[in-house]
């Protein structure tokens, strides 16, 4: 007998990201993204302003991801949706979103955790990429989120470090914020720590065990380091962008790879893997390159468009859900504190 394709629909709207996609077993037929510009002015994510954004992004969404993948609405066989963690207002609109859809059209839906997406994001058919092997660390960094994941297998996965206070998303977007970047400032560090020296400053590092990560301290070092600086020369910050950045990036990627290293190590694991909006970096893209060749390890990367927010991703762990026959009932609801 010849196995029939198995076509699902992924949507996520965990943040501020409406997404959908069409995954064909574990091929991309398409991964439609909606961005809200609303929260610029704010620096930073408005709850409220969110929920209201997907509510008017998701027909339009979902209706173009269907029409990009050249398939009709009734060649889907189930939906796979985030249920968390993420805010509680997004998440409903992405999740009652789903329930009405899979009522609708009579089709099973599974609920994804947004994290495991990160992760399982490795599995997308991507040419000339190889997928992880199991057992792999996967290094999650994004804008709620810092984890050191243990995978054992598609649906077997342990956090085996985290972060105590801010997320690596959070270090980069609330010191570009300091140096008056709009948000997220993550990708602008990104852009002006090409053009700086990552000597010129020196930062901090954190003193936490184990695997586990701190942000925090970073933040005030670095407010007390502007405060300094800026006392007599008020243009300090424009005169200084590049090697600020670059100094400020190399920071953050050390203290995630003095702990990633520690953690293959302790798990005697080579296959190691960067996810989440953090891993679109271009240092830490490079360094884990570099760390790679230096510790013996087989390096994965994801593409650019399945680093940050994206339901490609989503649909990728819905597949391995549903053929594992774990499906969601109708009176599901979002969990915005959804663990691993
Ligand atoms: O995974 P993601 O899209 O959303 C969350 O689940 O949080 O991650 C967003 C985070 C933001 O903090 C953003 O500043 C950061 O990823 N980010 C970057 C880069 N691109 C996105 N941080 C540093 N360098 C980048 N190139
Ligand atoms: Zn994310």
């Amino acid at each position: 007998m010849i196995k029939k394709d198995i076509i699902i629909l992924g949507i996520e709207s965990s943040c501020d990201d409406t997404s959908a996609a069409i995954l064909k077993n574990e091929a991309i037929l398409s991964n439609e993204i909606a961005g809200q510009k609303v929260h610029e002015a704010f620096g930073g994510v408005v709850p409220e302003l969110a929920s209201r954004a997907h509510q008017q992004n998701i027909l339009p969404v979902v209706d173009t991801a269907i029409k990009n993948a050249k398939i009709n609405i009734g060649d889907i066989d189930a939906i796979a949706f985030t249920r968390g963690p993420g805010l509680l207002g997004s998440l409903i609109v992405g999740t009652s979103f789903a329930k009405s859809l899979a009522l609708g059209l009579n089709i099973p839906m599974m609920e994804v955790n947004h994290m495991h997406g990160h992760v399982l994001a490795h599995f997308i058919d991507d040419e000339g990429k190889i997928k992880p092997q199991f057992p792999f660390i996967c290094l999650t960094v994004s804008g709620g989120h810092t984890q050191i994941v243990l995978v054992n297998d598609y649906l077997d996965m342990e956090v085996v470090g985290t972060t105590k206070d801010d997320a690596a998303g959070e270090a980069f977007d609330k010191t570009a914020k300091l140096l008056g970047l709009p948000y997220p400032g993550g990708p602008l560090i990104d852009k002006y720590a090409q053009l700086g020296n990552p000597d010129a400053f020196s930062f901090t590092a954190p003193n936490v065990t184990n695997f586990d990560f701190s942000f925090s301290g970073l933040k005030t070092n670095v407010l007390q380091f502007l405060q300094r600086n800026t006392k007599n020369d008020k243009d300090f910050i424009e005169n200084n962008m590049n090697d600020i950045c670059a100094s400020l990036q190399q920071t953050i990627i050390n203290i995630l790879f003095d702990k990633l290293i520690k953690a293959t190590r302790h798990f005697n694991i080579n296959e190691v893997a960067i996810s989440g909006g953090v891993s679109a970096n271009s240092g830490l893209r490079k360094r884990l390159k570099e760390e790679g060749l230096k510790q013996g390890w087989t390096v994965h990367i994801p593409r650019f468009e399945y680093c940050t927010d994206n339901a490609a991703m989503i649909a990728i762990a819905g597949r391995y859900q549903y053929l594992s026959g774990n499906f969601a009932e109708q009176s599901v609801s979002p969990d915005a504190r959804l663990k691993i």
